[in-house]
């Protein structure tokens, strides 16, 4: 790590660990893993993060950035604590998803891709997460799921969440 590195001992012991995977010429395998571990220190990926992880792997910086913008995990412009993403596919549209989602606008006063003014949420849009039966369903900063998200649900979420904000504790 240098002096000027934008990562954490912590995130970079992640990074090594991920690239130890690999043969040593094959370490940008670890491109998607070492932007994860990124991200969960600065909350998103900008140009500059995008650059130190092209050095660390020997990639071109445009490769990087190729796979930072091509999948929707990876953010690339900052957004509120909490990345709230609800699934629209049509079968979830079809049980509740929709109102779900018009629930949750109403509620935070945003629409998708935006974020609150108290930057504690940003509310996206997602893709079929696998449990569709589960309708509607959520995901909370990619990792946790949040199945058959009544309005009553929500509104326990949320508290939760703003209270873990207010906190600190992200
Ligand atoms: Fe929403 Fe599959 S369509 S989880």
């Amino acid at each position: 790590m240098t002096a000027q590195s934008l990562f954490s001992a912590k995130t970079r012991a992640e990074m090594d660990r991920n690239i130890a995977k690999y043969p040593p010429e094959q370490k940008q395998s670890a491109v998607m893993a070492c932007l994860i571990a990124a991200q969960s220190e600065h909350g998103w990926v900008s140009p500059e993060i995008i650059a130190e992880v092209a050095q660390i792997l020997e990639m071109p910086t445009i490769a990087v950035e190729e796979v930072a913008t091509f999948y929707n995990m990876y953010e690339t412009k900052p957004i509120g604590k909490f990345k709230l993403v609800i699934c629209t596919n049509l079968p979830c549209q079809l049980t509740h998803g929709e109102e779900a989602a018009d629930y949750l606008k109403k509620k935070l006063g945003i629409n998708f891709n935006e974020t609150t003014p108290c930057g504690t949420f940003t509310l996206k849009e997602g893709e079929c997460m696998g449990a569709c039966g589960d309708s509607p369903v959520m995901l909370v900063n990619n990792h946790r799921m949040c199945s058959f998200m009544s309005q009553e649900k929500i509104d326990t979420l949320l508290d939760e969440l703003s209270a873990q904000a207010k906190r600190g504790s992200v």
